[in-house]
Parts: structure tokens; C-alpha cells; sequence
């Protein structure tokens, strides 16, 4: 049975799924909703090609083309070369070895960042953390460069360093921070160039690595994806994350790109990948849906007003908009939520995370979404662990009350995805192709190929469904074209997709 019709058939009898049904409705992303969304982003995308004021910014990368999947560390000293992720939660150093064949040997490590570096009043913090662990990575491995080895040309590891933040680009090698994300606050470093800010605190280690290029993690996706990709199948040239935070990038026809650009850019190929930073389109609310508890998800951010995109469609925010969601029914205690088995309400104890904002993934949103059992006993222990509260006291009714929130949440976040993935279709111009090519995409070939990557994209069961529908709905793809786009995961390809670039961009200058 769909959980709507479950919370029907309960609604008449029970005032709890009765309210809940209604607050369910508050979270729908209709055909509508995704059509009127889609307009805009479209005209906004459009916008920020222009250099005019936007809420998507259009960063050009200076990418212009695709991983063949045919490179080689050649160039690189010890035929490697190193990726650094700073996502959001975690930060990943690897080392990338490209076989050549489609195929790569990866050593990886993985560090959380500590709260104090994320948010702080100097950039010391950061990227002193940062050097250090690449230093810590390179001892581990026992990746020295030795002198027998070493081209004289290239006297260091190269790195590429993908970071999720939208950051101005000049220029391969160079981003200047726009603003923070995903909760990172630290002052000192907006409007400056953090690919400068690290070289001078890994040359302070006194490493042998450069600051090679900085990459965005949807175009890392994109690029690791396309690498390993058969030849035979379409090219990625278009790369979502829906993570922590998200973001699209894809690959614009310079010709369209009318704003002016910085650095040197390569024409050859005609094309460049253009980061649409799309977490923050509508910041001014005039499309997107929006509840009473976005507005006070929002109000109590570090960005107030900023991201709005993001706050409804990534893992920063799912769990938290079912946290406050959870919270208003519990405070309305003939609701009985959490109650069912006990006598009398139990005091609020400040110390569950009920009461504790952002103290809630998105996690439990995917497990319930994936508990389809009669008991919900896998959600009830999950209920449990996350918001600190008895099992005994979580009921059967409860159980299914968060499941249906949690889905009309999830669902109306991976819907908007769908619409961001499509708006950034339509605007690519690829669907031009689609009456020429309709007869041989038929075959295995689609239109379009997208690389996908973030935590929700990869555990929230039927995520990419969920974007298909909204795809659907958006009236230049509709039922006909959807078949043709092709979407595929590129697990932790950000840092592997930035040891990549490393290499198209040596290639770019050959
Ligand atoms: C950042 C993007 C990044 C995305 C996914 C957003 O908050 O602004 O630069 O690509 O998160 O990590």
C-alpha cells in the first residue's frame, strides 16, 4: 500500500495520522510545483551566463572536456598523482594511479573535520589541518619523491584539490571563495584564493606537492565516471551532488557563455563544464515550495536567507526539517506521540536530540523509507538511537508517523533534484540532438549521460525514481525523452575525479 493511502486508511480514526497527513501535504512537490521550478531555473541559468545577477552563478571551471578514460600518469613523477577532498563532513586525501585502461589503483584516507576547523575566526585552522594530513598520507604510504625518479620538470606531486564551495576560478589553478557552506564559517578566508592559502601552508611542511587544480566535486564526479566508463557508452557531461550540500555542473557551449572570463581559455573543444553553484537558486523564494519549517530551519542556519536550494534537497537539512516536523507533534501532547505507553508524558530532558537542532541526519530518512515491514521494527530501533528515546515508549503508530513525514520530506528533496538535473538538461542544449538521434539512442547509447554522487543520492532508496518522475514532468523531456537520459553513480568520485583533472588539464596544455 503507497503511505498515503496507509495514512488514509488510519487518518479517521487516529488524530495523530490524521495530522500528519495534513503536514505531509505541506511538503508535496506537484507536477506543478516541478514545471513552475524548472521554468525559472531555466531563466536563471540563463542569467548567470550573462554575469547578471543570479541566484545559480555559473563558475566557469576552465575544463573543457571530458575524460576519455584513455589517460595515463605519464607526466606525473612516480606515475601519480594526488587528490584532496574537502566535502563538507569529511576530508579524503588519495593517491591516483590511472592505468590508462579505464581502470585506476586508488590509496585513500579519510579524516572527519574537526567542528573547530570548520568554523573559526582564521584560515591557520583549515589549512594547517589540511597540509597535515596530506603530510601524515604521505608518510603513511611512504610516497617520497627520490631522486633517481624525478623529472626535473615536475619536481612534486601534482594535486588536484576538489572544494565544495563555490569558489570563483580564474583559471585552473586558482578559486577564490564566494561564501561558505554546509555550516563552515570562517571569515578570513572569503575573497581570498584558497589554492594559495594551502600551497603556502604545505610549502611551510616543506611537502613536495602543487596545488595543481582546483576542481569542484560534481565536475571530480563527473570526470571519475567518465574515466571509467566503456568507450562505447555516452560521455558523463553532466554532474550532480546530493550530499552534504549540492550542486550541478555541466558542459556549456562557449558560445553561449556572454559573460566575460578571467583566465586563459581553451577553445579548442568549443565547450567548458560551467558549476552552476545551483544550491542557492531562488534565495528569494519566488518558485519553490516552502513550509513553516524551512522558514525555521533557515532563521536558525549560519547562512540566514542563503542556500535555499539546499536547504530542502540535501543531508545537511532532510533531518533536520523531520526533527522540527517531530517536535511540533510531540509538543501537542493529545497527539500522543512517543506517549502511547506511558502513563504520564515524560519530562523534556534537554539532553535528547529531539530538542537539539541539527543533531539529526538524513540517514534516518533513507531507513525509513527502506523499512516496508508490517512492525517498522528497523525504524522504531533507528527512532530510537537517533532522537534518544525509549523503544518501549515508540508505538507501531508512531513508527509509521515518521515514516510518512520522513518520505513526503525525502520525496519532495529528491523531486526538486529531478528538477535542478532537468532544468541544467534543457539548458545544455542537448535535446537539439534528441530528433536526429532518437532512432540510434534507442540502441545502447542515451543523449545525455549523468554522474551522481552524495550520501542521499546513494542511500536514499529510490532516489534516481524519484528524479525520473520529475524529469517526467518537465514538458521539453516528458515521458518520450526521460527513457534516453542515463544516470549513474560515481561513488566517492571527487577526489579521484580531481587527480583526473589534474591530467585532462596537462593534456588541455599539450
Ligand atoms: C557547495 C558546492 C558543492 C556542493 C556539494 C554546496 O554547498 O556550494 O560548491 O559542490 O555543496 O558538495
Amino acid at each position: 500500500m503507497a503511505s498515503s493511502e496507509i495514512c488514509n486508511a488510519y487518518a479517521t480514526s487516529a488524530p495523530l495520522l490524521s495530522r500528519v497527513q495534513k503536514l505531509c501535504q505541506e511538503f508535496e512537490c506537484t507536477n506543478d510545483d516541478v514545471r513552475r521550478c524548472a521554468n525559472e531555473f531555466v531563466h536563471e541559468l540563463e542569467l548567470g551566463l550573462h554575469g547578471r545577477t543570479a541566484s545559480v552563478c555559473q563558475i566557469p571551471t576552465y575544463v573543457t572536456q571530458v575524460a576519455t578514460g584513455r589517460e595515463k600518469v605519464f607526466i606525473i613523477l612516480k606515475g601519480i598523482a594526488l587528490g584532496l577532498d574537502l566535502g563538507g563532513t569529511n576530508l579524503r586525501v588519495c593517491s591516483v594511479e590511472l592505468k590508462g585502461d579505464s581502470t585506476f589503483r586508488v590509496l585513500q584516507s579519510q579524516v572527519p573535520v574537526p567542528r573547530d576547523v570548520m568554523v573559526s575566526k582564521t584560515s591557520k585552522g583549515l589549512f594547517g589541518f589540511i597540509s597535515q594530513r596530506i603530510g601524515l598520507f604521505l608518510e603513511h604510504h611512504q610516497l617520497s619523491l627520490n631522486v633517481t625518479d624525478m623529472d626535473p620538470s615536475h619536481p612534486y606531486f601534482a594535486l588536484g584539490f576538489s572544494f565544495s564551495f563555490p569558489a570563483y576560478q580564474a583559471g585552473i589553478n586558482s578559486g577564490i571563495l564566494l561564501r561558505w557552506t554546509k555550516g563552515y564559517d570562517i571569515p578570513e578566508v572569503v575573497n581570498q584564493d584558497v589554492c594559495m592559502l594551502l600551497q603556502s601552508e604545505i610549502d611551510l611542511l616543506k611537502l613536495p606537492v602543487k596545488v595543481t587544480a582546483i576542481v569542484n566535486d560534481a565536475l571530480g564526479t563527473i570526470m571519475s565516471r567518465a574515466y571509467t566508463l566503456p568507450l562505447t557508452h555516452t560521455r558523463p557531461t553532466i554532474g550532480a551532488i546530493f550530499g552534504t550540500g549540492t550542486n550541478g555542473v555541466y558542459l556549456q557551449n562557449l558560445s553561449g557563455i556572454a559573460k566575460p572570463m578571467d583566465g586563459m581559455v581553451d577553445q579548442s573543444t568549443g565547450t567548458m563544464f560551467m558549476s552552476t553553484e545551483w544550491g542557492s537558486f531562488d534565495n528569494k523564494l519566488s518558485v519553490l515550495p516552502v513550509t513553516r519549517f524551512d522558514i525555521e530551519l533557515d532563521v536558525h542556519s549560519v547562512n540566514p536567507g542563503d542556500q535555499i536550494f539546499e536547504k530542502r534537497t540535501s543531508g545537511m537539512f532532510l533531518g533536520e526539517l523531520l526533527r522540527l516536523v517531530i517536535l511540533e507533534l510531540y509538543s501537542d501532547e493529545h497527539l500522543r506521540l512517543f506517549r502511547e505507553r506511558c502513563q504520564s508524558a515524560p519530562d523534556p530532558d534537554p539532553s535528547v536530540s529531539l530538542w537539539h537542532r541539527w543533531s539529526v541526519d538524513a540517514s534516518i530518512l533513507s531507513t525509513a523509507e527502506a523499512d516496508d515491514s508490517d512492525t517498522l521494527e528497523t525504524l522504531r530501533s533507528k527512532i530510537s538511537s537517533t532522537f534518544r528515546i525509549a523503544s518501549e515508549i515508540i508505538s507501531a503508530e508512531d513508527a509509521l508517523a515518521v515514516k510518512l513525514l520522513a518520505n513526503a520530506i525525502g520525496r519532495r528533496g529528491a523531486r526538486l533534484a529531478g528538477t535542478a538535473v532537468g532544468s541544467v538538461i534543457v539548458q545544455s542544449g542537448i535535446l537539439s540532438q534528441y530528433s536526429i538521434q532518437s532512432n540510434a539512442t534507442s540502441g545502447a547509447r542515451s543523449l545525455v549521460d549523468v554522474a551522481i554522487d552524495g550520501s542521499v543520492a546513494e542511500h536514499y532508496p529510490g532516489f534516481e525514481n524519484y528524479i525520473r518522475d520529475a524529469l517526467r514532468a518537465i514538458p521539453q523531456i516528458g515521458d518520450e525523452i526521460e527513457p534516453h537520459i542515463s544516470i549513474g553513480q560515481a561513488k566517492d568520485g571527487s577526489s579521484v575525479g580531481a587527480a583526473i583533472v589534474v591530467l585532462v588539464a596537462a593534456h588541455q596544455g599539450t
